[in-house]
C-alpha cells in the first residue's frame, strides 16, 4: 500500500486524479490533496505519505523536496524547479536521497516521461561518458517553428498556437526559453555535469522593446530569411563545454531536425555512441502522458521493503479531488 499526497491539481493534477480513479489499484491510496485555495484530507505531515507528488510549478513546493526526502518521504514530480533550478537545490535534493535511501521520480520533468532521463543514467551506470545532450525540448516552440516558412507572420502563429492549446496562456513563458533552460539543466546533471543555471545561455525570445508580439515578426523573419531555405529549430545544447538554448537551423538530415507536431527530440553523444547519436522521439507534452510518467514514477517504488509492511489506508481523497480540481 503507497499512502501518496498530491500537491497542484491543474492540468497535471487532475490527469494524475483521473488515472488514479481508472487505475482502481488496490496498492494506491491518496491521503492528501493540495492546491493554493484547498486542502483534502489530513494535513501533508498528518497523512504521514509515502510519497509525495508535485504536480505544481511552485518554487516554494520545489524547495522543499530535500526536506522531504531526508524525511524519508519519497518525491515524484513534474516540477522542473527540484533538479532544474540551482545547483545547491540539485545537490540537496541527491544528498537527501543518499542519506535516508528516499527516490526521487523526475521522468515527467523532461519529455514528459520519454525515456531520456533513464537512458542517460542507464549509460552512466553502465561506464559509458556523456559527450553532449542536445534535444528540441519544448512541444510550443516545435510546433510554431515548424509551421514558420515566412508566409504569415510569427506573431500570427504564436497566436494560433495559444487558440490550440499549445503555449501557454501567457506565450512569453514559451518564448522566453526559461522552460528550455531548466530542461537542459535537468538532463546536464543526469549526464553529470554540474552546471550551474547561469552557465547556460539563452536566446529569448519575447521582444526587448515592449510587450506586443508583433516586435517578434520582422526579427525573425531576418533570421529566417538568413537560414537561406532551411528550417529554424530552438535547440537546448549542451555539447564541448558549452551549454545553449536558443534557435538554430538545422540541416534537413540533423537527427533533431525530423519529428513533426510538439515532438521532443533529443541526441545523447557518447563515447558508446560515437559515430551516430542515440536518438529519442516522441510526444514530450501534454498532461495525460505527464501524469502517466509521474504513476510510472510511483510504480517503480513498489519495490521498497516498506510498502509490503504498510497497513492500508484510506483513500479519502478521490472522488473529492475532482471536486476541488
Ligand atoms: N501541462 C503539461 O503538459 C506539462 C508537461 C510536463 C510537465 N509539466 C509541469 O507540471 C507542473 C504542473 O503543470 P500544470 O499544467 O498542471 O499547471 P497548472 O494547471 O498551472 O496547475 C498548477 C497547480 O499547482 C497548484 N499550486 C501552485 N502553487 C502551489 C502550492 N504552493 N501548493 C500547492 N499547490 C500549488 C495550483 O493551485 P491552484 O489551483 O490553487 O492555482 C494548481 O492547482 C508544472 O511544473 C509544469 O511545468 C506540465
Amino acid at each position: 500500500m503507497i499512502r501518496i499526497a498530491l500537491l497542484g491539481t491543474g492540468n497535471v493534477g487532475r490527469a494524475v486524479i483521473a488515472r488514479l480513479e481508472a487505475l482502481d489499484d488496490p496498492g494506491l491510496s491518496l491521503v492528501h490533496i493540495g492546491n493554493t485555495r484547498v486542502t483534502v484530507g489530513p494535513s501533508l505531515h498528518e497523512s504521514a505519505p509515502h510519497v509525495v507528488l508535485d504536480a505544481t510549478a511552485s518554487d516554494a513546493v520545489a524547495a522543499r523536496h530535500a526536506e522531504w526526502l531526508a524525511r524519508g518521504w519519497h518525491v515524484v514530480t513534474a516540477n522542473k524547479l527540484g533538479r532544474g533550478a540551482s545547483l545547491a537545490r540539485a545537490e540537496a535534493i541527491e544528498q537527501a536521497c543518499t542519506a535516508s535511501g528516499a527516490r526521487y521520480g523526475d521522468s515527467a520533468t523532461v519529455g514528459a516521461g520519454l525515456p531520456l532521463l533513464r537512458s542517460l543514467r542507464a549509460l552512466r551506470a553502465g561506464g559509458d561518458a556523456i559527450h553532449g545532450v542536445a534535444g528540441v525540448l519544448s512541444g510550443s516552440l516545435a510546433w510554431l517553428l515548424a509551421r514558420f516558412d515566412g508566409s504569415v507572420p510569427f506573431s500570427t502563429l504564436v497566436h494560433e498556437a495559444g487558440v490550440a492549446g499549445y503555449t501557454e496562456p501567457d506565450p512569453r513563458i514559451d518564448l522566453s526559453g526559461e522552460d528550455v533552460r531548466r530542461k537542459l539543466l535537468i538532463l546536464a546533471r543526469a549526464a553529470g555535469v554540474a552546471l550551474e543555471a547561469h552557465d547556460v545561455q539563452v536566446e529569448s525570445l519575447v521582444p526587448t522593446e515592449g510587450d506586443a508580439l508583433a516586435l517578434l515578426d520582422a526579427p525573425m523573419r531576418a533570421r529566417l530569411d538568413a537560414a537561406r531555405g532551411q528550417r529554424l529549430h530552438f535547440v537546448a545544447r549542451w555539447q564541448a563545454g558549452v551549454a545553449r538554448v536558443g534557435l538554430e537551423t538545422l540541416a534537413s538530415n540533423d537527427p533533431l531536425a525530423a519529428g513533426s507536431g510538439t515532438d521532443n527530440r533529443v541526441a545523447i553523444h557518447s563515447a558508446r555512441y560515437a559515430q551516430q547519436p542515440l536518438v529519442i522521439q516522441g510526444p514530450g507534452a501534454g498532461a495525460e502522458v505527464t501524469a502517466a510518467a509521474m504513476l510510472d514514477d510511483v510504480f517503480a517504488l513498489r519495490d521498497q521493503p516498506a510498502f509490503s509492511a504498510a497497513r492500508p489506508s484510506k483513500n479519502v481523497a478521490i472522488g473529492i479531488g475532482r471536486a476541488i480540481a
